[in-house]
């Protein structure tokens, strides 16, 4: 297994299939003329089989694909196949803007794909076409339903926004009263060079607590689950579904990180924050350079994890990596 120089045991790979997404939320890729990764620079899914292949060897049990949007990579189904083929064992998880799953929800579930995680940032249809450049909303409601038919577990991803959702809490809650999926409020961090963070979209997990406290009980919900991640989770009253909040500004969970992350030009990442990259492509993909050397760099770079960042330490924000959020995979 891969530990840190903290104790920390790495457990947990994200990695990014593509850095393209067939949306453009305002807050993710922003600044005109985003340069994508040029495609002979993609990781081809043979190149992410060796990887995983070689990660599982390092006991890494969870591995989620994240994107840009990872429906919009063709084949995706097939690379889906094969690695759940390959590596059976392997907890295998998505992050999807889901505008792409329609049709697709049975062959996930036969894949044995237990979970999507779902970016959804309104349940409103213009702002929901303003935030994201399509209209879309539709769609993405209706595949929620269908991988509730069809026992696909669902997490719903919310940027929390000032002036863009607060006024939405409440339907929020209701969702998740509703329906069995848990619906989890992520604080917008300022991530990439462009940023558009600022104070007045900064929504603390404590005020958003806070606001939602006054519209229902919130039970505290202890996971016992030790991969259950970063999220604080409650059941609002009685209801079928959860409601959370995910706080990396104003509650640093980094003593917990278990995880390392796989930019789409297989850039290791070993923290969120930090631009530090180890270049695993030429690792990867050169036949003259062996498994264990690739190995030897994951177990370095995991060593060398960094503890803790400083994202938020007042009122400036403060963008503490270059890349944009779609081409690190959140
Ligand atoms: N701050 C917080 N969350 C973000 N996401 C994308 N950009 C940001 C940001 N700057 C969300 C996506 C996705 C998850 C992986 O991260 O909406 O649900």
């Amino acid at each position: 297994m891969i530990q840190d120089n903290y104790g920390r045991g790495i457990s947990y790979l994200r990695l990014s299939i593509t850095d393209r997404c067939n949306l453009n939320c305002f807050y993710c890729r922003p600044g005109k003329g985003t340069r994508f990764i040029p495609h002979k620079n993609i990781l081809t899914y043979e190149d992410m089989l060796y990887l995983l292949h070689s990660v599982s060897g390092l006991k890494v049990q969870k591995v989620r694909l994240t994107g840009g949007e990872p429906f919009a990579r063709r084949d995706i189904l097939y690379f889906l196949h094969r690695l759940k083929h390959e590596l059976p064992e392997l907890d295998l998880r998505l992050t999807t803007n889901a505008t792409l799953i329609a049709g697709k929800i049975r062959t996930l579930k036969d894949i044995g794909i237990k979970g999507l995680n779902i970016s959804l940032d309104t349940l409103d249809r213009d702002k929901y076409r303003r935030i994201t450049g399509h209209d879309s909303l539709n769609s993405v409601l209706t595949s929620i339903e269908r991988c509730l038919e069809e026992g696909i577990r669902v997490k719903i991803n919310v940027v929390a926004l000032k002036g863009v959702n607060d006024d939405e809490l409440d339907d929020f809650i209701q969702l998740a009263v509703d329906r069995p999926v848990d619906v989890r409020f992520i604080e917008f961090m300022p991530i990439g060079e462009k940023t558009l963070w600022k104070k007045d979209y900064y929504w603390p997990s404590a005020e958003l607590l806070q606001a939602a406290e006054k519209i229902i009980a919130l039970n505290p919900v202890h996971i016992l689950d030790k991969n259950h991640g970063p999220a604080r989770m409650f059941r609002p009253g009685n209801g079928l579904g959860r409601l959370g909040v995910i706080s990396p500004l104003s509650e640093h969970f980094c003593t917990t990180c278990n995880r390392l992350r796989i930019t789409a030009n297989g850039g290791l990442r070993t923290c969120l924050f930090s631009d530090r990259e180890y270049r695993l492509l030429p690792l990867i993909r050169s036949r003259r350079i062996s498994r264990e050397k690739l190995l030897l760099v994951l177990k370095r770079a995991g060593q060398r994890k960094p503890m803790g960042h400083e994202l938020y330490t007042g009122n400036e924000p403060k963008s503490l990596c270059r890349r944009v959020m779609s081409s690190i995979g959140g």
